[in-house]
């Protein structure tokens, strides 16, 4: 896409989650700020910082990060960039603990899931946290109690809003009936569409659907990526493409891209402005769905 203006988040239209707060539906996934594996620090730290100070240029207000990225530094680093957060909406999850790199182990007793948002709090340095997800449910735990401890979160007013990660719809249901979900957080992308049923739900209920590796942690974002064609012909890139179909799927999707770049986010960004015509947005979701039907029966 050529741009010869300065691409704007606010072009993807917004979404007010939980019925309260307002974001330009293309946001940002800050777990790319971290080091390899998301442990420690970035390889380039003052890219990463420059990333993070780049988006309200950008018009993202948008931001999710979770206690386990680093674990502590990616809500560090968005604290150094960003704080007071005055035009952003910061959502953080809490829920999976970390012995080492790319090891992700969900630990869903209550106080500890309190315990974890009271460090987020502290660490952002904010009163009340925007947007608070649990990460995992943890099944060696009772979910209702999982689903108390946040209730009692935001009866404490800890957290304003809150939401899930990797449910089922019966699991939505079953949480709503102790706290309101505002937003739920699931793997889905082009080539990826496991969570259509969950989508669909979210669309219906009004939950903003957050997903996570829109960019399937960048294979879509390359060359030769299924987009190819589509985006040479709209001379974009196979990453704006996959975002601009992701954003046009349904009008509850907030999709979080995750880099450590400052070149890859304002490409990203630059997808806002995209508009797919019908056509193409119809030829691309056969495309990703052969794909995932494909991978489904362990052709690939
Ligand atoms: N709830 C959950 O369980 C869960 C799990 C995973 C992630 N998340 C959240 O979702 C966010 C997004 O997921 P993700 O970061 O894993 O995957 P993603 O957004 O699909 O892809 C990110 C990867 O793509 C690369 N990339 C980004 N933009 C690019 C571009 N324009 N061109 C080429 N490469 C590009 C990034 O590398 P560079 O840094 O080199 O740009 C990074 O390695 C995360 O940041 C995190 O906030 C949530």
């Amino acid at each position: 896409m050529t741009n010869t203006t300065t691409p704007n988040a606010a072009q993807s239209g917004t979404f007010r989650i939980g019925g309260e707060l307002t974001v330009n539906r293309l946001g940002f996934g800050a777990m790319r700020v971290t080091g390899e594996g998301i442990w420690g620090d970035p390889a380039d730290r003052q890219e990463a910082l420059a990333t993070l100070r780049r988006l309200p240029e950008l018009g993202v207000n948008f931001i999710d990060t979770a206690d386990s990225y680093g674990p502590a530094v990616s809500e560090e680093l968005i604290r150094e960039a960003l704080h007071p957060f005055d035009t952003v909406v910061i959502a953080t999850k809490g829920g999976l603990t970390r012995t080492g790199p790319n090891v992700w182990i969900p630990v869903g007793r209550p106080e500890y899931l309190k315990q974890q948002a009271y460090i987020s709090r502290r660490r952002l340095g904010v009163e009340r946290i925007d947007l608070w997800q649990l990460h995992r449910i943890d099944p060696k735990v009772p979910r209702d109690e999982q689903f108390g401890a946040i209730r009692e979160l935001m009866d404490e007013g800890v957290i304003r809003l809150a939401g899930l990660s990797e449910v089922n719809v019966e699991e939505i249901e079953a949480a709503r009936r102790v706290f309101p979900v505002a937003t739920v957080q699931n793997l889905y992308n082009l080539v990826n569409r496991k969570s259509e049923d969950v989508l669909d739900h979210c669309g219906r209920e009004g939950i903003g659907f957050i997903p996570w590796y829109p960019l399937a942690a960048g294979g879509l974002a390359r060359e030769g990526s299924v987009l190819g064609e589509v985006a040479r012909r709209l001379n974009a890139t196979p990453s704006q493409v996959a975002l601009a179909w992701v954003l046009r799927r349904s009008p509850v999707m907030l999709p979080i891209p995750g880099t450590g770049k400052v070149r890859h986010l304002e490409e990203n960004v630059a997808a806002a402005g995209l508009t797919l015509e019908d056509e193409d947005f119809r030829a691309l979701d056969e495309v990703g769905r052969d794909e995932w039907t494909r991978k489904q029966a362990g052709r690939d």
